[in-house]
């Protein structure tokens, strides 16, 4: 089993560049079932978890080819072979669920195993099968299989009013009514900027979709979908995890290719910490000394603004509470990261996690780390210390496995995370990315 050894206490200086979004890229991937014309993306990470989604989508009947000129992924649906997502895939990857709404689309029908919960959640799917069931769809629940089937003439558009934002709820539920006769509107919708990458390459294909990046999706249905070639967004969960590993060892590190606004929530929670943050507009913006700065170039196959943000520590790291709260509050996929920053303030902090009900996995392994954590009920107590001790701590889930090694990086000593699979399934190539701003960290087999 593969273990990531960090001797800390070094500052981190550096530039890292952030890769292709994989919240974004899951979704986008099984939209390619939308259309038997080929989607290309671009900017696909190279993640565990995009590798069992390329399996999946294979299994289906998905043509999948690189170019490694352009480093771009091309999808061809130009049949489906299977509409059925087996346990043996959707086990291994909860976000396979993902494909439930672009086949019933496609197919008429789905059958898709049940992901089950993980770590962080019973992660339940009733929104998602009352919302096909809302398009007209028939959904049972057998031997731990959705099979899902539209109406013979196929789904039919209304008005769905989800009870939370979903975010995977909403793609599943958006990539359906792309195909659904007249016209579907999603209340209460997540505004995830990959919802929002998602919904744009939609459009791309010849979707009609309004209201993109608010709470309320109105789409009007189409009979058939075109391919495109869309480019994914930046991963703001990573480009946040960075920014605390440039802050927790003190350093000063520049994230390329951040779009800044996606984060606005956590940046303000950072400059409440003391980080300095900038964003600078100007493009011939002079860089500033070591403190914070920002480049940004508007990369045109994109079109959206991309930034380096520049972090540094100028003093001492503040306690600030933090509440995680679905788009555009402050991202439960960074809760574990900021708790690590908060393990060193000066203070103390109290972190809130609404969204998911067992998110604090990383909290007894910090406190391994001589950190001083408590918890009552939804929220932590994180009181802060002058000094993390490096120790042999486990990893649960993506998140609180990536806390650790922010923790490793600011501790004295060694620390050995064991089980990293967890990390690989959402940043790419981490122990090289952190090498290059001068960590001492290393995999081992
Ligand atoms: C997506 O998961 C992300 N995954 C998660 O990222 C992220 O933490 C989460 O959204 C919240 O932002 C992908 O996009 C692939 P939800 P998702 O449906 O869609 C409850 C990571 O680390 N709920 O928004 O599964 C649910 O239990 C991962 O990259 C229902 O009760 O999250 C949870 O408490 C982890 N019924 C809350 O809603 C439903 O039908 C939010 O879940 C659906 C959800």
């Amino acid at each position: 089993m593969e273990k990531i050894v960090i001797s800390g206490g070094k500052p981190l200086c550096g530039r890292v560049k952030v890769s292709g979004a994989k919240n974004a890229s899951l979704p986008l991937m099984a939209a390619s079932i939308l259309s038997d014309e080929p989607l290309v993306l671009h900017n696909i990470p190279k993640l565990s978890d995009i590798t069992l989604m390329a399996e999946l989508l294979t299994h289906h009947g998905v043509h999948i080819s690189y170019d490694a000129a352009t480093q771009a992924y091309t999808f061809a649906a130009l049949s489906i072979i299977d509409t059925t997502a087996p346990y043996e895939i959707v086990s291994k990857m909860r976000a396979s669920i993902v494909v439930l709404g672009p086949m019933l689309a496609r197919c008429g029908e789905a059958t898709v195993s049940l992901p089950g919960g993980c770590a962080i959640g019973t992660r339940p799917v009733n929104m998602h099968i009352d919302g096909l069931r809302a398009l007209g769809a028939t959904v049972s629940i057998e031997n731990g299989y959705i099979h899902a089937k539209a109406p013979k003439e196929g789904l039919v558009g209304t008005t769905i009013i989800l009870p939370f934002a979903t975010v995977t709820g909403t793609e599943n539920i958006l990539m359906a009514a792309v195909l659904a006769r007249g016209q579907t509107i999603i209340k209460n919708a997540a505004k995830e900027p990959e919802v929002c990458d998602l919904a744009k390459c939609l459009v791309k294909m010849g979707a009609h979709v309004e209201g993109i990046g608010t709470d309320t999706l109105v789409i009007s249905g189409r009979t058939h979908l075109n391919g495109a070639t869309h480019h994914v967004i930046p991963d703001r969960i990573e480009a946040a995890t960075y920014a605390i590993a440039g802050a927790i060892t003190y350093g000063d590190i520049i994230l390329e290719g951040v779009v800044f606004d996606d984060l606005l929530a956590f940046w303000d929670s950072l400059l409440k910490a003391g980080v300095t943050v900038e964003k600078v507009e100007s493009e011939n913006a002079a860089i500033s000394s070591v403190t914070a700065h920002a480049e940004h170039r508007r990369d045109e196959a994109t079109n959206f603004l991309q930034f380096g943000v520049g972090i540094r520590v100028p003093a001492e790291i503040k306690g600030v509470d933090i509440m995680t709260e679905p788009y555009p509050g402050f991202p439960t996929d960074a809760q574990a990261q900021f708790m690590a920053l908060m393990t060193r303030c000066d203070g103390a902090a109290m972190i809130t996690e609404t969204v998911f009900e067992n998110r604090f996995m990383h909290v007894s392994e910090l406190c391994r780390m001589c950190a001083n954590i408590t918890i009552h009920n939804t929220s932590a107590l994180v009181r802060g210390v002058d000094q993390l001790v490096g120790a042999t701590v486990m990893a649960t889930d993506l998140r609180a496995s990536v806390s650790l090694v922010l923790a490793g990086l600011a501790a004295k000593g060694e620390t050995t995370i064991q089980r990293v699979y967890h990390i690989d399934r959402g940043y790419e190539r981490i122990e090289q990315k952190l090498q290059t701003c001068g960590a001492m960290i290393e995999r081992v087999r």
